[in-house]
């Protein structure tokens, strides 16, 4: 009966409101549309109750802010306009599904561009309206650090490091809302700088790299150097025994490095210097050797104050750069010698998208977690918006001595 229903019930769009809310309501059995654009990226898409993507759709705008030569808001803003409404549509065609289907619209609201941001919501709410869905407000970093629950049995509690465009932290995750921060970056985030490194070097004007984000392309060139030892840059934050980041040095280094370079080989506008990717490489191991020591000193702090128990320790590493192999190499590296699991998303899922926001709003619809029915007149973005409750001045004043272990991962 309830499955000829079910099949009544696709074919239809005209059924009455209660028949609508018994069918898809339940905690146990529901479709979240999720709504991802707090940056460059209009990201839509549907999972089921398993996790199991029926639809998902993504309109980078890379391409273009490549040609800008960096993310303009206001140009972000109007692509995420023009694109939001054709990419929710899309999804739902590709999962065959109409809006009698979907239990709630998950949305990001927080951290990320005040005018990126205002898109998703406003036509988050939208939709809300029109076909009466609960909205579920989500944290953008915290969806980076749960999506790979979506693929892995990972249960909680676990350690996160979220390597971004925007962003770099550690912290423990505790809940689907409960997250206890133990590092963050005092500066910029380690995407920032390899795309900043990645446009002054000129990679783009490489054929091969023309269409790669920065990291990428460093990472590209970086696997073809041939001197390892060409350029020594300092580690950053070393008499800091805390677990937060800094890149804005690393970054000026590598400006110094490439001014140089180019002054000794008089370099023309669009040529690259000639040791291009002996300096990407060096840019890359230092910030892995950075991201390994602040990971290392969290790991002995979670130890000290008995925060992980032992068959707990896990590390999820997420976030655009956590696509980067040779960073996620030296970070198994380092769990290989303390015992601990590693896991990050696959690189799709590691990128903003919509599939995470999905994931955060299935995790949190199970558990009744920020499900707004009514007044969602309420919910509002926020630009920046820290994660969980700071643990930050504990392990600073813990001064943990960590001697970084030796990286033997090959480029
Ligand atoms: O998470 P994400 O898609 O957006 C933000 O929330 O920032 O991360 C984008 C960042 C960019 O800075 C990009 O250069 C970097 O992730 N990225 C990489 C790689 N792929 C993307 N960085 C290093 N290696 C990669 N393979
Ligand atoms: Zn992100």
């Amino acid at each position: 009966m309830i499955l000829s229903l079910l099949k009544h019930h696709k074919l239809s769009r005209n059924f009455t409101k209660p028949f609508e809310i018994s069918l898809v309501t339940s905690r146990n059995c529901a479709k979240i549309l999720g709504i991802e654009t707090s940056c460059d990226d209009t990201g839509c898409a549907i999972i089921n109750e398993k996790g199991d993507i029926l639809g998902e759709t993504l309109n980078s705008q890379n391409l273009i802010h490549l040609r800008y030569g960096g993310i303009i808001p206001d140009v972000a803003q109007d692509l995420h306009r023009k694109y939001i409404e054709p990419t929710v549509h899309k999804t739902l065609e590709s999962a065959q599904l109409n809006w009698l289907d979907i239990a709630a619209i998950a949305v990001t609201l927080e951290p990320g561009l005040p005018l990126s941001l205002a898109i998703g919501m406003k036509y988050a709410k939208h939709l809300s309206r029109k076909y009466n869905k609960p909205l579920i407000p989500v944290h953008h970093m915290e969806a980076h650090a749960l999506v790979a629950r979506m693929q892995h049995k990972i249960s909680f509690p676990y350690l996160t490091l979220l390597i971004s465009g925007g962003h770099c932290l550690l912290a423990l995750v505790q809940g689907v809302n409960k997250f206890q921060l133990l590092g963050q970056s005092i500066d910029c985030a380690p995407g920032e700088v390899f795309d900043k490194v990645a446009r002054r070097m000129k990679l783009r004007n490489i054929p091969e790299y023309s269409q790669l984000c920065g990291g990428r392309a460093v990472e590209m060139a970086a696997s073809k150097a041939t001197d390892l030892n060409l350029f020594q840059l300092p580690l950053p934050l070393v008499d800091h025994k805390d677990c937060n980041f800094s890149f804005n040095g690393l970054k000026t280094s590598v400006m110094y490095q490439l001014f140089r370079k180019e002054k000794e080989h008089s370099i023309e506008a669009d040529k690259l210097i000639p040791e291009a990717n002996d300096l990407c490489a060096a840019l890359l191991m230092t910030t892995s050797r950075h991201l390994v020591h602040r990971t290392q000193r969290a790991m002995d702090f979670c130890h000290k104050n008995h925060l992980l128990p032992d068959e707990k320790k896990q590390l999820v590493v997420s976030g655009g750069v956590a696509c980067n192999n040779y960073i996620f190499n030296t970070l198994t590296e380092l769990c290989n010698e303390f015992d601990y699991k590693i896991y990050r998303p696959e690189p799709k899922l590691c990128t903003d998208n919509g599939v995470m926001i999905a994931w955060n709003g299935l995790e949190k619809w199970q558990r009744n977690i920020d499900v707004v029915s009514k007044n969602i007149n309420s919910l509002d973005i926020k630009a920046v918006s820290p994660l969980g409750e700071s643990l930050i001045s504990s392990v600073v004043k813990a001064r943990i001595p960590t001697k970084l272990i030796k990286i033997k991962v090959k480029l």
